[in-house]
């Protein structure tokens, strides 16, 4: 298992260009079983969770063929914002998800909606919880039984068909359905019923749809396949069921959540960064609350990537600074476009060194906390009241041996790392390459002092 260690203090200053995203990237490539002709995608990131997803596809009989494998220590790689890859579904006949992916990914749900509706059966493990508290998918079930799927528990397997309709293959029913939960919207939830849905009979409305960007990509990679789906992005999606998709040619959107860990990353360490490919129309409450913090966030000259792509808000070059004690804030995780559950951890770090009190309220996971014991352990001072952390700013973190409990744990600890006094090693950080693409070669780019150790191999050594 390989660790991070860490040699705090060190300004990041420079340039990066954000990667595509982990959470647009795998329900798109789960609604490529919609269809069997090639569907070709751009701007994939090289992640541990995609290649997993990569496998998954492979087992339900997709070809995948990626390009531009890039060596993992390859500069160049540095400006490329992800892999071009190309899937065609050819042998139809395999819908079982089995758990041994389903546990290491929980994001294989997302290939239950798709089989569904083209095959009419599925068989997908059940996810159990993880490290960010219970991860129920019963909301899932619920919207895809209104479309008329049969649904059964059978031995830890979610089994799902469509019923015969006077002997022959069914089709999928459009319907009314109301995907709120306790906690809100539910992203996997509305691209799974969102998916299944192009292909039902009749017009399907999804009410309390999540409005995350990913679902709008989705939704577009969805509408260059041939499907009617409208108002994705607000809470109330209508999709016109057609007979059949076809391929199309789809380029991922950048990722917000890593460009929100290294917006934070920059304010952590006083630095001064630029990121290109931002989507900075996704991150309004993200920057919203550095901005209160003192953080500088402004738009840049133009990037590398195309000229033309400038006007595109989703793809923005921004400049990041932070050159002044930190100011405390509140901030709740909510549904977007509210603050990210997945920067909360991050923004943590950040203000256990602000000048005084702020308050962390999780409203999507109330149990994801596990950083705040690891963060203590750096001199953080931080008190746990349910579903609120009071953080109440220290002027300096000390290095310290920590353990990485989640990805976006993770990237919370190697920022308090970053910022601390001396050495922090961070064990378990194979969390990390599920959602990171490369970080440590990235931080390094900018500055930070940051090596990967492999247990065998000792200092220095990449994992590939
Ligand atoms: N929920 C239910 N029932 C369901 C589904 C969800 O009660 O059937 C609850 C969840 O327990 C949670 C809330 O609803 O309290 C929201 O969960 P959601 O379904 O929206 O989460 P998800 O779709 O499984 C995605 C991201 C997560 C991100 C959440 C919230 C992917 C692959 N995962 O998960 O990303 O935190 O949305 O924005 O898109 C991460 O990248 O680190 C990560 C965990």
């Amino acid at each position: 298992m390989d660790k991070f260690v860490i040699q705090g203090g060190h300004r990041l200053c420079g340039r990066l260009v954000v990667k595509g995203s982990k959470n647009a990237a795998l329900p798109i490539l789960a609604a490529t079983l919609l269809t069997d002709q090639p569907v070709h995608l751009h701007d994939v990131p090289a992640l541990a969770d995609i290649s997993s997803m990569f496998g998954l596809l492979r087992e339900l009989g997709c070809s995948v063929d990626v390009r531009n494998p890039v060596p993992t220590s390859d500069p160049a790689r540095m400006s490329i914002a992800g892999d071009t890859v190309h899937i065609r579904a050819e042998d139809e006949t395999r819908s079982h998800a089995r758990y041994d992916i389903v546990r290491t990914m929980r994001a294989s749900i997302c290939v239950l909606g798709p089989l569904l509706a083209r095959r009419g059966y599925a068989k997908v493990s059940m996810p159990g919880g993880c490290a960010i508290g219970d991860r129920p998918v019963d909301l899932h079930i619920r919207g895809l039984r209104a479309l008329g799927a049969e649904i059964n528990l059978d031995q830890g397997d979610i089994v799902a068909h469509v019923p015969k309709r006077g002997g022959k293959p069914g089709r999928l029913v459009g319907a009314r359905i109301f995907l709120g939960g306790p906690f809100g919207s539910t992203v996997l939830g509305t691209a799974n019923v969102m998916s299944a849905a192009t292909l039902a009979q009749g017009v399907t409305t999804i009410e309390c749809a999540a409005c995350e960007p990913e679902v709008v990509d989705l939704a577009n990679l969805l509408n260059a396949m041939g499907a009617k789906v409208h108002g994705a992005g607000s809470p109330r999606i209508t999709i016109e069921g057609v007979e059949s998709l076809g391929g199309a040619d789809h380029r991922v959107i950048p990722d917000r959540i890593e460009a929100g860990t290294y917006m934070c990353a920059a304010a952590i360490t006083n630095g001064d960064i630029t990121l290109e490919n931002c989507p900075m129309d996704a991150l309004m409450a993200v920057v919203d609350r550095l901005e209160a913090i003192g953080v500088v966030v402004t738009p840049s000259e133009t990037g590398r990537d195309a000229p033309a792509l400038e006007s595109d808000p989703m793809r923005t070059t921004v400049r990041v600074t932070c050159s002044r004690n930190l100011r405390p804030v509140e901030l709740t995780t909510q549904p977007h476009p509210g603050f990210p559950t997945d920067v909360q951890a991050q923004m943590m770090a950040l203000l256990t060194i602000a000048d005084g009190i702020s308050v962390i309220t999780e409203r999507i996971y109330p149990e994801r906390f596990l950083h705040v014991a690891e963060l203590s352990r750096m001199g953080a001072r931080i008190q746990r009241q349910g579903a609120t952390a009071v953080v109440s700013g220290t002027r300096r973190l000390i290095g310290a041996p920590v353990m990485a409990s989640d990805l976006r744990a993770s990237a919370c600890l190697i920022l308090a790392g970053m910022a601390a006094e001396g050495t922090t090693t961070i064990n378990r950080v194979y969390h990390l390459d599920r959602g990171y693409e490369q970080m440590e070669t990235r931080l390094r780019s900018l500055g930070a002092k940051i090596e990967r150790v492999s247990e065998k191999a000792g200092v220095g050594a990449e994992a590939v």
